[in-house]
């Protein structure tokens, strides 16, 4: 994986794999099934070359507990691994560090990328890190939760919103482009795959609409601000790989808006 600022080189996705695991594996909602030919023919399209590209997306469900506010929830969290044979990143290190390494394999893990920082999503970030050495991201403004969770032992580097990282060599890597999406928490992530026509949107949106506002550090007209600003203006068949539950399409949310507005939440 290239640092933050440098760019990919185009490519193209494989498609989508899930991964076996101790923990249960998870079925790609229904835009999955027609999304990798979409994908592999907007990457020709865009850079004219590299169909079958070797990036692709792994994905693991995990199930553990989320508390905050005096609350305990038990919930399933959804893991990613965008990466080739040699290398991946991690989107989110939730509960089970043993089925996240399982997915990982004999690969080099080249960062665990937080979403936010809710502890389903980051509680089992440490064990990873240790077990892999890869450094681990969060934006700052998600560091009061974080150190709920993990007190003492900050996360490794700050994300920023542009930050772009890059994962695969050659003309198979991809760009991860981290978009800043405050709302479910003041710092909420989302990461946006153009090459694999997928942005990951942690608990941002979802299948449905915006994430939970109703606790702390969350507001409900900043997650719209977010979603309307960084979110609903990508291509409408760009797939939306969520913190928890099915993937849905841009397309499919987009319509929807106002009825979130006029819901409240
Ligand atoms: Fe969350």
């Amino acid at each position: 994986m290239c640092a933050p600022g440098e760019h990919g080189a185009g490519g193209s996705a494989a498609g989508s794999a899930d991964v076996d695991g101790s923990a249960s594996t998870g079925a790609e909602a229904a835009p999955e099934a027609g999304d990798s030919a979409r994908t592999v023919a907007w990457a020709r399209a865009a850079d004219g070359a590299q169909p079958g590209g070797r990036v692709r997306i792994d994905h693991l469900i995990t199930s553990g507990v989320f508390s905050l506010d005096g609350g305990r929830w038990n919930v399933d969290n959804n893991v990613y691994l965008i990466g080739d044979d040699e290398e991946c990143v991690v989107l989110d290190a939730p509960h089970d560090p043993t089925a996240i390494l399982a997915a990982v394999g004999d690969r080099h893990l080249a960062a665990i990328l937080c979403t936010h920082a809710h502890d389903d999503h980051v509680d089992a970030a440490l064990a990873v890190a240790a077990a892999t050495g890869a450094k681990i991201w969060l934006h700052p403004a998600d560091r009061e939760l974080w150190d709920r969770t993990h007190p003492g032992r900050a996360p490794d580097h700050e994300i920023a919103a542009g930050h772009e990282f890059t994962v695969g060599t050659g003309a198979d890597a991809v760009a991860l482009t981290a978009l800043h999406t405050p709302g479910h928490t003041w710092g909420s992530m989302s990461f946006h795959a153009p090459d694999l026509n997928t942005v990951f949107t942690g608990d941002t949106l979802f299948q449905g609409g915006p994430g939970a506002t109703g606790r702390s550090f969350s507001d409900f007209p900043t997650i719209i601000d977010s979603i309307t600003s960084q979110l609903l203006g990508l291509p409408a068949t760009t797939t939306v790989r969520t913190g928890h539950g099915r993937a849905t399409t841009i397309g499919a949310e987009a319509p929807a808006r106002q009825s979130w507005l006029d819901r409240g939440h």
